[in-house]
């Protein structure tokens, strides 16, 4: 098949065009680095030509809940009008797992409209949620760095390996869409500040790391338990000691 991946540089993205590759599918990489604007729709109704489906994992930078907001709603709505224009039979995005849960988040407000929008357009669709990835913790530890130690809030997390949620988009958008969502998420719960430790030791990066929601870069909004799965979740193999002892990457 051939399939698009819209923001296929990016984190996720450029495992995802990888997995396709892998499993011999043709990708096409959307972005902006590669002349495709999805918000302005520049460069993408060629690079769209004869795609049986395109996977969105997109990410634009956004600060404010109506960024996130204007943001998401407008690259899924050139991504779809292009795709029915191209006759693109399947639209696959990824979201997060326990969206509905957390409330204050402008990111969190995005990828609901996001959802909203994809839910509601022309395109049959699957919508992939996936829980937090294993790199997340040092992610976030890197947004908020005071006095020189990494902030990460003691949050619980069932983290997922990021080989394995490109791998579940590729199935997904290799198979019939649902025309709702799945969630998938890794097998067994951890603890932010532990990863985010272990993350920075086995990657070699030295960065000390301070257990606190205060100049944390998640509010309030995410503690306890909020970010765990549903019991519905598919669970999906790699361990986070498995990816650490891996090189973290
Ligand atoms: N991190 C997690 O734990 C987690 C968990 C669940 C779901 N997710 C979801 O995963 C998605 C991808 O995250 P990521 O970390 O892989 O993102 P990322 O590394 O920031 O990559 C974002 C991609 O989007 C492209 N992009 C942004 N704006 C664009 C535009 N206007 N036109 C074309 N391309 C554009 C970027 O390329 P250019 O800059 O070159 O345009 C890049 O390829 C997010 O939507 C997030 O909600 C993340």
């Amino acid at each position: 098949m051939r399939i698009a991946v819209a923001g296929g540089t990016g984190r996720i993205g450029r495992l995802v065009v990888e997995e396709l590759r892998r499993s011999g599918h043709e990708a096409v990489s959307l972005s902006r680095s590669e002349g495709v604007d999805l918000r302005s729709g520049d460069g993408l109704a060629s690079r769209l030509a004869g795609a049986d489906a395109v996977i969105d994992v997109t990410n634009p930078p956004v600060a404010t809940v109506e960024e996130a907001e204007e943001a998401f709603t407008a690259i899924t709505a050139t991504l779809l009008r292009a795709e029915r224009d191209a006759g693109v039979a399947h639209h696959v995005a990824l979201s997060i797992a326990a969206l509905d849960a957390v409330d204050g988040n402008p990111h969190y407000f995005g990828k609901r409209a996001q959802e909203r929008a994809v839910a509601t357009g022309p395109i049959p669709f699957t919508i992939v949620r996936a829980t937090q990835f294993h790199d997340f913790p040092a992610m976030i530890a890197e947004w908020s760095v005071v006095d020189g130690e990494g902030v990460v809030p003691p949050l619980l997390l069932q983290p997922i390996a990021p080989a394995d949620v490109a791998a579940e988009l590729v199935a997904a958008a290799t198979s019939a869409p649902l025309d709702g969502a799945v969630e998938i998420a890794g097998p067994r719960t951890e603890d932010a500040v532990d990863m985010a430790r272990r993350t920075f030791a086995a990657r070699g990066h030295d960065l000390p790391v301070r257990a606190s929601w205060r100049e944390a870069a998640l509010g309030l909004e995410f503690a306890g338990e909020v970010l765990l799965p549903s019991a519905q979740a598919r669970l999906a193999p790699t361990r986070f000691d498995e990816w650490i002892a891996d090189g973290a990457q």
